[in-house]
């Protein structure tokens, strides 16, 4: 069998950011406890969470799963950002949005990336997986290390599961910056994904969309083309990343950003992830953490958009609330 861990720089997109490693542990490491009620990202090797999907590859699910219809996300570049059809409205400017999603059966999609010649639109697939994929995709769920990840979610008082997102990206795909409100344990099954990860309170640095904005948790920086002058806080960016292949599972802490990409030449990938919401906190602890103060963000700004019924008028409110009076 090739090994699928063996890769070289050049299969890395370049950025300009400073980035550490994330630390890789082996799942029986106390350490990794400690990581995960610190919320701290963290890859785990060795649990064997999804050993009864080493065998899936296209052709498996080819045959086994089912007639329903999966996401497609097509995108005329590499980067596939996520856009919040229940946002959209005629009044948000819409920017040109390279991305489209498109409900095919897994067949057509196996069909057409088996097809895909380049300078073709690229695909990813991102679908739920629920009780309509075929039995033994069923089955190789439920032979999932339910217990090992119950455990998890119950040491760390985490809320309940609420899906889990089989994702098939071509190489090269990106999942540009954001933060979702959800504990994940990511997990790598076919191919070589790079994840670079920035804590909560980098919120300065990564300049999210407004919460009103079909791209709501998406950072508005392209990494490709940095935009120092107008996000000048770009520069105090400090990351972590990881390289997870199959058997890995990357703790990605709730409200954390991360980018996620594809490794160029290294064929297609494989993931599934298990999104948690988060806990309901006992006591609340003081100083708050920089999650708590996104969340508390997110909220004050629902609130004004909600109550201002235009979301124009949220700049100038919070300008006057603040300036010369909270500002030196
Ligand atoms: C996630 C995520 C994107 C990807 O699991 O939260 O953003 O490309 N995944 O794997
Ligand atoms: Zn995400």
């Amino acid at each position: 069998m090739v090994d699928q861990r063996v890769w070289d720089e050049s299969q890395l997109r370049k950025y300009d950011f400073i980035l550490k490693k994330i630390p890789r542990l082996p799942y029986d490491d106390p350490r990794v406890d400690e990581m995960i009620a610190a919320n701290q990202p963290v890859v785990i090797t060795g649990s064997r969470l999804v050993e009864t999907a080493e065998k899936w590859d296209l052709d498996y699910f080819n045959e086994n799963m089912g007639n329903d219809n999966c996401t497609v996300i097509y995108s005329r570049n590499h980067k596939f950002k996520f856009y919040d059809d229940s946002k959209a409205s005629p009044d948000i400017k819409a920017e040109f949005t390279p991305t489209r999603k498109v409900s095919m059966k897994m067949s057509e999609f196996v069909r057409r990336l088996k097809e895909w010649k380049k300078g073709d639109e690229r695909m990813y697939l991102q679908q739920v997986l629920n009780d309509t994929v075929g039995q033994q995709i069923v089955n190789d769920f439920l032979g999932f290390k339910w217990s090992w990840v119950n455990n998890i979610q119950k040491r760390n008082s985490w809320g309940s599961l609420t899906y889990n997102l089989l994702l098939i990206a071509m190489e090269g795909n990106v999942t540009p910056c954001h933060y979702d409100e959800q504990q994940n344990l990511f997990a790598q099954i076919r191919g070589l994904k790079r994840c670079i990860l920035f804590p909560p309170e980098q919120f300065d640095c990564l300049y999210p969309y407004p919460v009103y904005h079909p791209h709501d948790r998406q950072s508005q920086v392209d990494f490709d083309r940095p935009d120092y002058t107008r996000f000048p806080k770009l520069k105090d960016l400090r990351g972590q990343e990881a390289i997870v292949g199959p058997g890995d599972v990357l703790y990605i802490p709730n409200y954390w950003w991360h980018h996620i990409e594809a490794l160029m030449r290294g064929g297609y990938t494989i993931s599934v992830n298990f999104w948690y919401k988060v806990g309901r906190t006992g006591k609340v602890a003081y100083p708050l953490k920089g999650y708590q103060k996104v969340a508390i963000m997110r909220n004050v700004e629902k609130m004004l958009v909600e109550v201002l019924q235009d979301h124009n008028e949220v700049g100038p409110l919070l300008r006057s609330l603040v300036v010369g009076r909270y500002t030196e």
